[in-house]
């Protein structure tokens, strides 16, 4: 187990803001993870938009925020993630996972600029952004099932990997579609799961306890009519 692990760290992977006020009024939301997709499927566009959604999730939840850069060269991805960085002291510098973001990566790591390597799919890739300094790696177990291959494998993987080692970058498993991937996270020692709304609340839910709910509220009535 990674040794500054203290406890699970649970973001929501989101970009409209009711169910971030949710998550943050359970009082276990850590974190918020964003992309462009997110955003494009909450309307927001246009860079002025964009920045400005950015800044309004920070004003929600006082953790770390993910805001994903659109360059693909060097010199673009770190013009982009340094002005993203002086949105708010919470801002993640999501980074993809290609070799110019990898060197981007070691700039921002170098200048205390945090980040999070994005769309990663293997140990190998998972390994490379950790040696550059990542703050946080986003295997994506979702895309992986889609495609019959095993997200949760590769969580147990890098997990081993990391372990080996005194690395810092924190597993941050993402594309996780149910309650059962948080819960296979949390047996792998993942560092943070990035959840969608629905499959943080699913936790909640058991039959056993909401039969049982029903019993004591029905005998409590019965004695007390
Ligand atoms: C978050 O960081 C990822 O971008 C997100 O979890 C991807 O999820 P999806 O595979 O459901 O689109």
């Amino acid at each position: 187990m990674n040794p500054i692990l203290l406890h699970m760290k649970f973001f929501i992977d989101t970009a409209n803001l009711a169910e971030i006020k949710e998550a943050n009024n359970l009082g276990i939301l850590d974190g918020v993870t964003t992309n462009p997709s997110l955003m494009a499927k909450e309307g927001i566009t246009g860079e002025v938009n964009i920045l400005k959604h950015y800044v309004d999730i920070c004003n929600i939840v006082d953790g770390p925020v993910s805001a994903e850069v659109i360059s693909t060269d060097y010199k673009g991805i770190v013009r982009e993630g340094e002005y993203l960085a002086t949105l708010h002291k919470n801002i993640v510098v999501k980074v993809p996972m290609i070799l110019d973001g990898i060197k981007a990566i070691k700039h921002f790591s170098k200048k205390g600029i945090k980040t999070n390597c994005t769309l990663i799919f293997s140990a190998g890739q998972a390994l490379l952004a950790a040696k550059a300094g990542a703050t946080y790696i986003s295997p994506f177990l979702g895309r992986l099932d889609d495609i019959s291959a095993n997200g949760i494998d590769l969580v147990g993987q890098i997990r081993h990997i990391y372990n080996n080692y005194t690395f810092d970058t924190q597993i941050l498993a993402a594309s996780v579609r149910h309650p059962m991937h948080i819960i296979n996270c949390a047996e792998l020692g993942a560092d943070v799961a990035t959840c969608p709304l629905k499959a943080i609340k699913a936790l909640a839910n058991h039959p056993l306890t909401s039969s049982g709910l029903e019993t004591f509220l029905a005998d409590h009535a019965k004695g007390n009519s």
